[in-house]
């Protein structure tokens, strides 16, 4: 095996050194795993809870893609309304809450306040995902909020999930893809139910990230 060399952490003007390669991997992989595994969690917890929303997926899932191939990214553009199931997903399901926390690198001015160098800045994402003056039904799980009046697929500002600005999630694409591809096929094969007996709950946890209470749910085959 060949390992590669170029430890420099002695180098005191090199920027970049195996130490920090080191914690650039951890965040990959912290940043990468639990983000989407618990967004994928937050999604079928939803579709137990909403039979009808997941039904109307499926709909959606048989008449462009249909049993017989593998959804792809393409397919995306023309499924309007599982797209707005995964954007209200990580709307509601809103699992960094209070975003990262960063620290002003200098003396700023936002609006009438004084950031100081060195305070440490945590921007409440959750409160923008669920502003009263932005989103119709703000506590409510509802696809309609990124659907036209002619079912096409709305943006909206507000949405913010993966931050904003500078420093926002690097893994968003990614995010978007994974997100998209395991959610319709998934959904192409089984459909989701609770336990029999049992009723649903939409109760989180907060960790790193937020996080519904562990649940059962039963897969049956399409
Ligand atoms: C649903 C999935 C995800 C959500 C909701 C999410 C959300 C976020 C948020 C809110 C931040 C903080 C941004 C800020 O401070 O302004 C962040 C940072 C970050 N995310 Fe994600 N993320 C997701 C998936 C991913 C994936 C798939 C990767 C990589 C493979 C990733 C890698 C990172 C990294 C490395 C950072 C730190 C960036 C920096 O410090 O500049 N994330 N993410």
């Amino acid at each position: 095996m060949h390992i590669f060399h170029f430890q420099r952490s002695n180098d005191k003007e090199a920027r970049f050194n195996t130490g920090n390669l080191e914690w650039c991997m951890v965040d990959l992989f912290e940043g990468g795993t639990e983000t989407t595994t618990n967004t994928l969690r937050w999604a079928l917890l939803y579709m137990i809870n909403y039979p009808l929303i997941q039904e109307k997926v499926q709909e959606e899932i048989e008449s462009v893609i249909g049993q017989t191939r593998f959804p792809t990214m393409a397919d995306k553009a023309s499924m309007p309304y599982t797209n707005a199931v995964l954007h209200e997903v990580q709307r509601k399901g809103d699992i960094v809450p209070l975003n990262m926390a960063r620290v002003a690198t200098k003396d700023t001015n936002l609006g009438r306040y004084l950031i100081q160098k060195g305070t440490i800045v945590i921007a409440n994402l959750s409160s923008v995902l669920h502003d009263q003056t932005e989103w119709e039904t703000p506590d409510t799980f509802n696809p309609e909020h990124f659907l036209d009046s002619e079912g096409h697929f709305r943006r909206r500002n507000a949405f913010i999930p993966f931050s904003t600005g500078k420093r926002m999630c690097p893994g968003e694409y990614l995010a978007r893809v994974e997100l998209f591809l395991l959610f319709t096929c998934l959904l192409q094969k089984f459909t989701f139910q609770p336990p029999p007996g049992e009723e649903p709950s939409l109760e989180s946890q907060l960790g790193f990230t937020k996080v519904p209470m562990p649940y059962k749910l039963c897969a049956s085959l399409r």
